[in-house]
């Protein structure tokens, strides 16, 4: 193809884009109906997982609450999957023992990938499914003695990123995907969480936040927002400058340093 051809595309999408997103913010966006769908929710048992779970409910889908393996022999098919079900242990690296390490990534990414692989295949046979992977802002930014957590959460953006691609590649658009990446979370999944860019989120909010994603089918939903605004910071500024601000942000928490793991 001419590679002026090829420009001319890039800066006519771009265009395209922004003057639909302009007009998005006056024409209300069009909610999908999940009434119906067999919905299966991992760690359905406590925090966002039990939240999202009512908030299906409300709007009249069937729900499965996974707790046991062999689930899809016992359900059939499942047109939209919440992979949320997710585990952390506070500690710096030396300090995080080998099976610790090994929990993370089996149920923060490992799972993701047995989930979506057992139910893919009724999806792309009906062209129709959405598969929401609860990530973190940890899986966009960094924190200390989070290494093996923001490792998996980061694996977990990957998986959902490849996933979406993979997805438009083969033209399976009616299989949507959303990705959730909150800050902390006042569930005790992390014990005793502050920083001074805001107050902790309540999980309302967050499933508020992704309920509304999944129903207008967005594909990436930060809480807050303004974790965009960090994103294209930490493109432009400086190492120097970004430390600074790292460290006026001031994230503290209950975390395990100075042991040294005996496996
Ligand atoms: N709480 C936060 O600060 C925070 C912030 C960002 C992202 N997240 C992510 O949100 C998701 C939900 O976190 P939460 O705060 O609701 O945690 P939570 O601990 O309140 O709830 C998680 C639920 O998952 C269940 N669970 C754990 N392992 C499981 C497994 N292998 N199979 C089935 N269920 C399992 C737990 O029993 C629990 O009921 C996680 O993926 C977490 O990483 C949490």
């Amino acid at each position: 193809m001419n590679p002026l051809l090829d420009v001319l595309l890039v800066l006519a999408t771009l265009i395209y884009s922004y003057l639909e997103a302009f007009v998005k913010l006056f024409v209300p966006v069009k909610r999908k109906s999940v009434s119906g769908e067999l919905v299966l929710i991992t760690g359905a048992g406590h925090g966002v997982g039990r939240a999202t779970a009512f908030e299906f409910a409300k709007r009249h889908s069937r729900l499965v609450l996974w707790d046991i393996n062999k689930v899809k022999k016992e359900i059939g098919d499942v047109s939209i999957l919440v992979n949320n079900a997710g585990v952390i242990t506070a500690a710096d690296l030396l300090s995080t023992q080998d099976h610790q390490v090994e929990r993370m990534f089996e149920v923060n990414i490992l799972a993701h990938i047995w989930t979506t692989r057992a139910f893919l295949p009724a999806m792309m046979n009906n062209n129709y499914g959405h598969i929401v992977t609860v990530a973190s802002a940890a899986g966009h930014f960094v924190t200390s003695f989070m290494v093996a957590y923001c490792s998996s959460k980061f694996a977990a953006v990957g998986f959902h990123k490849a996933l979406t691609e993979e997805l438009s590649t083969l033209g399976k658009d009616g299989i949507k995907t959303t990705c959730l990446c909150p800050v902390f979370i006042n569930t005790g999944f992390v014990k005793n969480p502050s920083t001074r860019l805001g107050k902790i989120l309540e999980v309302e909010e967050v499933v508020e936040a992704l309920m509304e994603g999944i129903l207008t089918n967005q594909k990436m939903v930060f809480v807050p927002s303004v974790q965009r605004v960090a994103l294209l910071l930490e493109k432009l500024f400086p190492e120097r400058a970004l430390a600074v601000l790292k460290k006026m942000t001031d994230v503290k928490f209950d975390a395990v340093t100075g042991q040294r793991s005996a496996q």
